[in-house]
């Protein structure tokens, strides 16, 4: 089978109960770290990796990302009018051609799992990508490309992975390593949030895959796993006897932004990394950070 992966998934269906009221109107995916939505965050990265279809799975309450990547003529033409060329090369990083993307929707909240198998029609019979937005990785190269580049070494499934404090795992898949190469982990075993006494490493599964078409077949028999719901972690697992399944050691830092701590950090971290911001805000979080300590 090529190893070319051209399509992504991005499982966007859920309904971002960690930060409400906020999420009650708006998706989650589109909450902003600096001025971009969280979900082109993903898109870039994607793109970066050579996707050209990107597959957003989503649910009732999802239409603002719809309108996120659509044309925006009315907007473009007045900013075009003003000669407000940086505002329109921003705008149009959101711009999808007609046909790049396609939306489907997953009726009932039944797990990362059954929200990929959602998608399957729209894959067919390649090797895919799966991206999560909530977790927002930073690094020199962007991790999905990272990941192709390895993946044409190994073929297979391959996971992103990232060590975790022992405690954490009940919050992640984690893999059971059978061979550590360093930067690629041969795995033999994936658990879905195991118990920290039950965890068989504390090398966790992070939101960036790059899956054989098996794992969709594998999705096919809805088992319902951890916290009954329909768990991607053990369609891929069912892969280890078969093509292979690896875990990739990216290089970068990563951000979940799907709990509020993370998302405060990856705020703070964005905004440092902009050379236009860069001064004056580490300026205000020196001296924040001084005066709150001198009020203690
Ligand atoms: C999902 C996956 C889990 C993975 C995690 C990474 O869990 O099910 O295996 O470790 O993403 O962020 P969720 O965070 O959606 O509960």
């Amino acid at each position: 089978m090529s190893r070319k992966v051209s399509k992504a998934v991005f499982p966007v269906a859920g309904m971002g109960t960690r930060f409400l009221p906020a999420t009650k109107s708006i998706p989650k995916e589109i909450m902003t770290l600096v001025d971009q939505p969280l979900i082109q965050y993903a898109i870039d990265e994607a793109r970066a990796a050579g996707i050209e279809e990107f597959i957003f799975v989503t649910s009732r309450g999802k239409s603002a990302l719809e309108d996120y990547f659509d044309g925006a003529p009315i907007l473009e033409a007045a900013l075009e009018k003003k000669g407000k060329t940086k505002l329109l090369e921003a705008l149009r990083k959101s711009d999808m051609d007609s046909g790049a993307i396609a939306y489907v929707r997953q009726r009932e909240a039944l797990g990362l799992g059954h929200a990929v198998w959602c998608a399957r029609r729209l894959i067919g019979d390649e090797p895919f990508a799966v991206l999560l937005p909530d977790d927002v990785i930073t690094g020199e190269v962007p991790c999905l490309q990272q990941m192709v580049e390895a993946y044409q070494e190994t073929g297979g499934s391959m996971v992103a992975a990232m060590e975790v404090p022992q405690e954490k795992t009940s919050s992640y898949g984690v893999l059971d390593i059978a061979e550590d190469h360093g930067s690629i982990v041969g795995v033999k075993g994936m658990v879905e949030k195991p118990a920290a006494e039950d965890a068989p490493s504390n090398l966790a599964v992070i939101g960036r895959y790059i899956l054989s078409p098996n794992v969709l077949e594998n999705l096919n028999a809805k088992k319902v796993g951890a916290g009954g719901e329909i768990q991607l972690t053990d369609a891929i697992d069912q892969e280890i006897g078969g093509d292979g399944v690896y875990g990739y050691r990216f290089r970068g830092q990563r951000f979940d932004c799907g709990s509020k701590d993370g998302y405060l950090q990856a705020t703070v971290a964005f905004g440092l990394q902009r050379e236009e911001l860069r001064e004056e805000f580490t300026e205000f979080l020196r001296d924040y950070v001084q005066m709150r300590d001198a009020a203690e």
